[in-house]
């Protein structure tokens, strides 16, 4: 039987609060929160009063709580992409074990330096790498790891963004600005890095990488056009990205329910008529790219290549594993995978439980490995702290080859990011 674990949540939004201190709601016996930093009054409130946490133990600031001795055995570090490493250092200086969101930090540097002290204080760090816990690609490992095609010689590995979640995220959204999160590669396909570098079950040795945007941009933005949906576009009808579309229809969830807390249409439209959701597309202060591709070679000899693109009807992953017995291809959202094998010339379609919800149950599956491994540090993490190192490089080597076209070999690459030798 596991010891149930105390916990504290760092920025209880829609990570902290509705992943992490929900995943305490549906399993008190194994979880429970303790405190909670959160600046935001209403969330704040939600929080205490959802989890009965003692008004000593609700702070405003990352800071404050974390001035205090220790009071829980894990702190979960939800706050946004700039804000991982101050509040990641000084939990591991208090004791605490840590959930870390991705990406760990906006630099490699800084990777390499949360890795480095993670292990001088002696402290486990789960980086948020949840779609290895997913069934869909747990699924995938496990017919790799069988031998079931063969040697891997290829992947081809697609991140479909979909054009409405890519205009909310990252044209209007929180993630639209590399300056206040990070770069596209970063915040959205450090996992799609990972997944990679788990499939393989080999380091990276070089990569390149393309990428652009020339669509979201003033220059394109249609004749009469306002600067916000709701001031009389007369492109209402034809443009996808009319703000009322989107936030204004029978749904209440994601990504309705981060344009505001009251969810009446009153209160959507006022947030759409001020806040940054109710902007033309045409007209945002975003600069993350829409497209990218990342070419690379792995020690084991197997070559992949990714893709990420806005310009996809759904938000979708899918995958082609080309082995030398057979080929796989799967579909994420579809919950499906279908084996092709050489010698039988026999296909295989599995269709997997798609009842699960949060990155397709791997948020769930995340927590639970998590604090199994607290309980007994002989069960393995599989997304461990190294592992994540890797594929945050490999993100930031993406970023540096596109930048400047050229091919990036990531040990030299972690080299030179790191001139302070951690
Ligand atoms: N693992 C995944 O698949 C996944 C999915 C989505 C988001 N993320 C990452 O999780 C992080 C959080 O994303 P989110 O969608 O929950 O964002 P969010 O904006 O909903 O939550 C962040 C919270 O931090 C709070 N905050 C700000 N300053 C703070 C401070 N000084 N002290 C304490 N809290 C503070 C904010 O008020 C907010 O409530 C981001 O880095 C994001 O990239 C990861």
């Amino acid at each position: 039987m596991m010891k149930k674990l105390s916990a504290v949540i760092i920025g209880a939004g829609g990570r902290g609060y509705h992943t992490y201190a929900a995943y305490a709601e549906k399993h008190p016996e194994e979880l429970k929160i303790v405190g909670v930093a959160e600046p935001d009054e209403a969330r704040r409130k939600s929080i205490v009063t959802a989890h009965d946490i003692p008004s000593g133990y609700a702070f405003t600031d990352w800071k404050d709580l974390l001035a205090i001795p220790r009071i829980a055995d894990i702190a979960f570090v939800c706050t946004q992409d700039r804000m991982h490493v101050g509040p990641a250092l000084l939990a591991m200086k208090k004791g605490y074990q840590i959930v870390l969101e991705k990406p760990m930090a906006v630099t490699a540097e800084e990777c390499i330096r949360l890795e480095t002290e993670a292990r001088a204080y002696d402290v486990s760090i789960a980086v948020s790498h949840v779609l290895r816990y997913s069934p869909f690609f747990s699924r995938l490992k496990e017919i790799l790891d069988a031998g079931t095609i063969g040697r891997v010689m290829g992947i081809q590995h697609n991140e479909n963004v979909g054009h409405i979640h890519y205009s909310h995220s990252y044209v209007r959204g929180n993630w639209r600005n590399a300056t206040i999160s990070s770069p596209m590669i970063l915040a959205k396909s450090c996992h799609d890095m990972d997944i990679l570098l788990f499939l393989t079950g080999s380091n990276c040795l070089n990569l390149s990488s393309f990428g652009s945007r020339s669509v979201f941009m003033a220059s394109n933005k249609p004749a009469g056009a306002p600067d916000r949906c709701l001031d009389g576009c007369p492109h209402r009808v034809s443009c996808p990205y009319y703000a009322p579309k989107i936030y204004m229809t029978q749904n209440e969830g994601w990504p309705v329910n981060v344009i505001t807390d009251d969810l009446s249409m009153e209160g959507r439209q006022k947030a759409l008529k001020s806040g940054p959701y109710g902007r033309c597309v045409y007209a945002c202060d975003n600069d993350v790219i829409e497209h990218q591709v990342v070419n690379f070679e792995f020690e084991n000899g197997t070559t992949a290549v990714f893709t990420m693109s806005a310009f996809t009807p759904q938000t979708h992953r899918t995958i082609k594993i080309m082995g030398e017995k057979g080929e796989i291809r799967g579909a994420m959202e579809r919950n499906e995978i279908e084996i092709s094998d050489f010698s039988s010339r026999d296909k295989t379609v599995i269709t997997l439980d798609s009842s699960e919800s949060g990155h397709g149950g791997g948020d769930d599956k995340f927590v639970q490995a998590f604090l199994r491994h607290l309980n007994d540090p002989s069960y393995p993490l599989v997304s461990s702290l190294d592992k994540s190192v890797q594929s945050h490089l490999m993100a930031f080597a993406a970023e540096e080859s596109m930048k400047k076209r050229t091919v990036v070999n990531i040990e030299d690459f972690r080299r030179s990011s790191c001139p302070s030798g951690y």
